[in-house]
C-alpha cells in the first residue's frame, strides 16, 4: 500500500504524531464542527482530491487565496520559470517592481507598496507604519474582524459601547493590548486625539460575510479625518476579490493604508501593505518606522501574483459574479424553501452563509447563529456529497472562475437535499 492509499483517518492519526493537532493552522482542523479533516493531495480547478481519491468540489480555495482555481496553467508556467531562475536572492527583483505596478495601477489612490510574507505580517507593520507617522498609540478594531495573529491584535472587548481589549487568546499579556480599543462592527466608535489607527474589514468575510452598512466606511473616513487617526482597509480577503480594484473602489471610500494578501501570491506566500507615499515613507530605508524580511516580495511568489492578477479583467469579474449570483439565488430559494432560517449574503463575488432568520450586521449576531449548531449540520451534509465548504461557521463561501455553471447546480442541488434533512432531523446521520 503506498502512502496516498491510506485513509484520511490514517494520515491524520500520522499528522497528530508531527503536527500539533494534526494541521499548520487551526482553522484546518474540523474542531468546530467535528470529525476528521480531509488530507489533500492535489486540486485542479474547483476541484480537490484527498488521499483517499475521492474528488470534492472546493469552496474554500485556501480561504480565498485562489481565485482561478486550482493550478492554473498559466500561474504553474509561471512559477516554473521563477523558480528555474532561483528562488530568492536577498535582493530586489523586476518581477516584484512589476506586481507593486501591477497592484497601483488597479487600486487608486495607493502609492507606495511594502511586500511581505503574510497577512498577519501586513496588518501588523501597517499598524507600526501607522503608529510611526502620527507618533500615536492607541488603535481601534472591530469585534469579528480578523487581522491574523500579531499579540495587540488577538484582542476582544465586551459588547455594546468601544472598550478596553482584552487578550483573547492565552499567551498574550494584558499589556500588550492596552492600547487595543475595540468597537462593534457598523457602529461608529468615539475616536479620540490618542488615536493611531482604525483597521477595519472594508467587508467582514471572518464573521461569514457581514456587509458595511450603507454610510458605514464613509463616516469611518470622516471621524479618523476628524482627529488625524489614519483609516486602514484590511483587504487581504477583498483585494482585487471583490472586484478588479477591491473594497475601497466598490465603495468609493480610500482608506490611508490598504493590507493586502491571498490573491496577490496567486498561491504562494506573499501579502502587501501600501498607501499614502507620505506615510509609507515613514518606514526605513526612507525613515524611522522599522520593518523587514528575507523572503519579502519572494521572485517566485510575485512571478505567480502577476500571473494571477493579469488573468483578472473586467471580464473574470462579470463572470465570478454572476457565479456568486447564480449560487446566493439558488441557495436561498432551496434552503428557505425547506423552512430553515438562513441568510444568505453576497458582495459582488463573495458570498457567506448565515443560519440566522435576519441579515448579520456584527459579531454578536453572527456568534448566534454560529452556536445553533446548524451550520455543522449543513458543513457534513454537503461534503457527504462531496461539496466542500469551510469547517467552521465564520468563514466566507470562495467561487473560483473555475467554477462550472453544472458545478454550481450540483451545489444547489446537494443544498436543497441537506436542507431537506436538517428540516427533519432523524435523517442527520452523525
Ligand atoms: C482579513 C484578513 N486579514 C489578515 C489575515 C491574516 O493573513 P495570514 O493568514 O496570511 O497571516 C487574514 C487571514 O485569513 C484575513 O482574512
Amino acid at each position: 500500500m503506498t502512502d496516498s492509499n491510506f485513509s484520511n483517518n490514517a494520515w491524520y492519526e500520522r499528522a497528530k504524531k508531527s503536527l500539533v493537532g494534526g494541521v499548520s493552522s487551526p482553522v484546518r482542523s474540523f474542531n468546530a464542527v467535528g470529525g476528521t479533516p480531509l488530507t489533500i493531495t492535489e486540486g485542479n480547478g474547483a476541484h480537490i482530491k484527498d488521499v483517499e481519491g475521492r474528488t470534492y468540489l472546493d469552496y474554500v480555495q485556501s480561504y480565498g487565496a485562489s481565485i482561478l482555481g486550482h493550478a492554473h496553467p498559466k500561474v504553474v508556467e509561471a512559477i516554473q520559470q521563477a523558480a528555474s531562475k532561483g528562488t530568492t536572492f536577498g535582493a530586489t527583483t523586476p518581477g516584484e517592481i512589476e506586481l507593486a505596478e501591477r497592484i497601483k495601477d488597479r487600486v487608486k489612490g495607493l502609492e507606495l507598496i511594502r511586500f511581505v510574507s503574510s497577512g498577519t505580517e501586513a496588518t501588523m507593520s501597517a499598524i507600526r507604519t501607522a503608529r510611526g507617522a502620527t507618533g500615536k498609540s492607541k488603535i481601534i478594531i472591530f469585534s469579528g474582524c480578523y487581522h491574523g495573529h500579531s499579540d495587540f491584535l488577538l484582542a476582544s472587548g465586551g459588547s455594546g459601547i468601544a472598550s478596553l481589549a482584552i487578550p483573547s487568546t492565552k499567551g498574550v499579556p494584558a499589556s500588550y493590548t492596552q492600547h487595543t480599543v475595540i468597537a462593534n462592527y457598523n457602529e461608529i466608535p468615539i475616536i479620540d486625539n490618542d488615536t493611531a489607527a482604525v483597521i477595519v474589514e472594508p467587508v467582514a468575510a471572518n464573521m461569514g460575510l457581514v456587509e458595511p452598512q450603507p454610510g458605514f466606511l464613509l463616516e469611518l473616513r470622516k471621524v479618523c479625518d476628524n482627529v488625524g487617526a489614519l483609516l486602514i482597509f484590511d483587504e487581504v480577503i477583498t483585494g482585487f476579490r471583490v472586484n478588479k480594484g477591491g473594497a475601497s473602489t466598490l465603495y468609493g471610500v480610500r482608506p490611508d493604508l490598504w493590507c493586502f494578501g491571498k490573491i496577490i501570491g496567486g498561491g504562494l506566500p506573499l501579502a502587501a501593505f501600501g498607501g499614502r507615499a507620505d506615510v509609507m515613507e515613514e518606514l526605513a530605508p526612507v525613515g524611522k518606522v522599522y520593518q523587514a524580511g528575507t523572503l519579502s516580495g519572494n521572485p517566485v511568489a510575485t512571478a505567480a501574483g502577476s500571473a494571477v492578477l493579469d488573468l483578472l479583467n473586467d471580464e473574470s469579474y462579470e463572470s465570478l459574479k454572476s457565479k456568486a449570483t447564480k449560487l446566493s439565488s439558488g441557495l436561498r430559494q432551496v434552503i428557505g424553501q425547506r423552512g430553515i432560517a438562513a441568510s444568505i449574503t453576497q458582495v459582488e463575488t463573495l458570498l457567506g452563509i448565515h443560519f440566522s432568520g435576519n441579515p448579520v450586521k456584527n459579531f454578536e449576531e453572527a456568534q448566534k447563529a454560529a452556536n445553533n449548531g446548524k451550520y455543522k449540520q449543513f458543513f457534513h451534509e454537503m461534503l457527504k456529497d462531496f461539496i466542500s465548504f469551510a469547517p467552521g461557521p465564520y468563514e466566507s463561501i470562495f467561487i473560483s472562475l473555475a467554477h462550472s455553471d453544472s458545478d454550481l447546480n450540483k451545489t444547489v442541488e446537494a443544498a436543497d437535499a441537506t436542507a431537506f434533512k436538517m428540516s427533519k432531523t432523524e435523517f442527520l446521520t452523525y
